[in-house]
């Protein structure tokens, strides 16, 4: 496949402060020949038969070409950065940069010192909107490898000194001024609208145990940091417990095959929690059977690996 450019996003006799030199020779020299790199590593890649080709000559095609793709990307996004007047953030925008950093002066102060610090370097700072949390970060990088997995840039500062040094020589700190004037924000605002859009990665779906309430590690620990009365069962099987090390502290070890054996110890008045390994099975069925004796049972999804994953406080299994 051909990857094709794309024409330039902002109009650079606008720019207040940067000349349309500097645009024409970023665009041209450096984006043209990401692009054209980009294309001739596919085609290379394309000719080639994986299957005889040494995996080393392999690899290096794909890190050139991810180098390549990623240059080209980014600077397709610097250019649809600018040509706007840097200062007016529109609502939408200005909300979500104060909901995530506090305030718009604090995620400007950060992102210009991330910029500043990359003076003298190369590399790109990028404002990335997470899906998976529905937030925004900045994020820098040296080179062109640095971008959150599943992340989308909704705005970005080219650090590269061919971006500056023919309007500012070494001067990086007065590009930055220069660039931070020239944000487009409305066009910010639309990829940040579109991103939001991204759903977050799909959630871990058990079908069968769809109808059976959870809770997360961390609304248990929650509820235990709290003082809230809880009964914890760890119902990890009598085989596997013959190699487990540890124990959620607060939990007592049960048999999940012989519940009747011991669920006249617990009371009915008390929430119950209850976890196998690594959630996917005892603990869901030992919940159910709790809850059909009419406890107000609950299981802990992702189980013991998951307390442990947050730091949960475990003690030694005897
Ligand atoms: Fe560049």
């Amino acid at each position: 496949m051909q990857y094709h450019l794309a024409p330039l996003f902002c109009r650079p006799w606008t720019l207040n402060g940067i000349t349309p030199r500097l645009i024409e020779s970023h665009y041209e020299g450096n984006y043209g020949s990401a692009l054209r790199r980009l294309n001739a590593i596919t085609e290379e890649l394309e000719a080639l038969d994986p299957a005889t080709t040494s995996a080393e000559v392999v690899n290096r095609l794909k890190r050139d070409e991810a180098a390549a793709l990623n240059s080209t990307l980014l600077h397709e996004l610097y250019f649809a950065s600018l040509g706007g007047d840097g200062r007016a953030v529109p609502e939408t925008m200005a909300a979500a940069l104060v909901r995530d950093f506090g305030s718009t002066d604090r995620w400007r102060q950060e992102f210009i010192a991330l910029a500043n610090a990359l003076a003298g370097g190369s590399g790109w700072v990028l404002l990335t909107y997470v899906p998976r949390d529905g937030r925004l970060i900045n994020q820098s990088g040296a080179d062109h490898g640095q971008n959150i997995a599943g992340g989308i840039p909704i705005l970005a500062i080219d650090m590269y000194e061919h971006a500056y040094h023919i309007d500012f020589g070494a001067n990086a700190s007065a590009y930055v001024a220069a660039f931070m004037r020239n944000i487009d924000w409305a066009a910010v605002q639309g990829r940040y609208e579109d991103a939001t859009r991204v759903a977050p990665p799909r959630p871990l779906e058990q079908k069968q145990f769809a109808g059976v309430p959870a809770m997360t590690v961390e609304e248990v620990k929650a509820m235990l940091d709290s003082g809230e009365r809880v009964q914890i069962i760890d119902a990890r099987p009598r085989h596997y417990t013959t190699r487990a090390q540890d124990i959620m502290d607060g939990a007592v070890w049960r048999d999940p095959e012989r519940l009747d054996e011991w669920i006249g110890e617990l009371s009915k008045t008390d929430p119950v929690v209850t976890y196998c390994v690594y959630g996917f099975h005892v603990g869901c069925e030992t919940a159910i059977a709790l809850r059909k004796a009419g406890f107000d049972a609950r299981y802990m999804a992702g189980g013991h690996y998951a307390w442990k994953a947050i730091g949960g406080k475990v003690r030694l299994f005897e």
